[in-house]
């Protein structure tokens, strides 16, 4: 079985924002919700120790159920990345045969909860257009990462000229595949198409700009999760756009319905919208159609 996700995808997207009224709480079709519940395994795996330590050739596998529909596609661990840096980048490179796909997938931080407390959140210049700027944890994350990744992920695509690129992640790990996704865009894979769950903001208005203009972008929120509230605008962050904003509680199945597509780089409607980020919200931050981080373990004890 092929997913035609990238032909769909964008044939729908299209569809959706000219779509009559009586459409408008359903922006999202039956078949684009399958897709998101299909990738977030993807980066549902990128937190399961036996993935992101794989060796070459080791099937990507989730303890507990995490990513049921991903095994089924006996996917391979081309290459695994962890505790290369003391910014904790972690992750993975799949080779997807099933759907013809090559997947980049980075693990959220172990430490999401301390990060938030971070009050600092400085820019960098990540040279990527003018007057683009990163903020600096992220990039630093990628750049540490950036030679062996593309030099293997332009090995894979070589081999494999048919088949699509995805970059997935979840809460930090969806800040890093962000400007991942945006870098590798520029520098030979034009086509790269980004899954991010609950990234926080990563980019100043020209980075955003930039990468929303590279289309291809699925970055999801859900309700008052205050990960993607960070950094505050008032520090000039924004984010990527669209938003696909999930509105339905914490552990309850998502249905196409509870899914809403917003325009724009900062959305009052979508999550920007629930209210100062606060820890006591931190539930929603886990619960992107499934539990998303529910594979992290305990390895990593000075990050907890
Ligand atoms: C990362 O480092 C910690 C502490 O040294 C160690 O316990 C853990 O096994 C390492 N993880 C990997 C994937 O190498
Ligand atoms: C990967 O390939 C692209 C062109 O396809 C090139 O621009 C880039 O420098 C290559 N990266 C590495 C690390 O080899
Ligand atoms: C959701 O599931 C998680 C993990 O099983 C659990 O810790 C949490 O209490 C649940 N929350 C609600 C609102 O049921």
């Amino acid at each position: 079985m092929r997913l035609i996700f990238l032909l769909s995808l964008s044939a729908i997207s299209t569809a959706v924002y000219s779509a009559p009224s009586i459409l408008q709480n359903r922006d999202v079709s039956s078949d684009e919700l399958y897709q998101f519940k299909f990738w977030v395994q993807y980066a549902a795996a990128a937190y399961c120790y036996d993935d992101y330590t794989a060796k070459f050739g080791n099937s990507v596998s989730c303890s507990d159920d995490f990513c049921p529909q991903v095994e089924a596609t006996g996917a391979k661990i081309v290459y695994a990345f962890s505790n290369t840096t003391s910014t904790d980048t972690a992750g993975y490179i799949a080779r997807d045969d099933t759907n013809q796909v090559i997947i980049l997938a980075f693990r959220g931080s172990y430490s999401a909860r301390n990060w938030i407390a971070d009050i600092e959140f400085p820019y960098t210049d990540s040279g990527l257009c003018d007057g683009c700027e990163a903020e600096l944890g992220f990039w630093s994350s990628w750049i540490k990462v950036r030679d062996p990744v593309s030099s293997i992920l332009n090995k894979t695509v070589n081999a494999y000229p048919d088949y699509e690129l995805v970059v997935t992640g979840h809460s930090l790990g969806a800040g890093i595949a962000t400007l991942a996704a945006a870098d590798l865009r520029g520098s030979g894979h034009p086509s790269v198409t980004l899954f991010a769950f609950a990234s926080p903001r990563v980019a100043n208005p020209a980075l955003a700009d930039y990468i929303t203009a590279q289309k291809n972008n699925y970055r999801f929120t859900h309700i008052n999760d205050p990960v993607p509230k960070l950094p505050l605008l008032a520090m000039g962050y924004v984010h990527v756009s669209p938003e696909y904003y999930i509105t339905s509680p914490n552990n309850v199945t998502v249905t196409a319905g509870d899914i809403e597509v917003l325009e724009g780089e900062v959305n009052w409607e979508g999550n920007t919208g629930t209210g100062a980020p606060s820890l006591t919200d931190f539930p929603a931050h886990h619960w992107y159609f499934e539990e998303a981080d529910g594979c992290k373990g305990s390895e990593l004890p000075w990050k907890i």
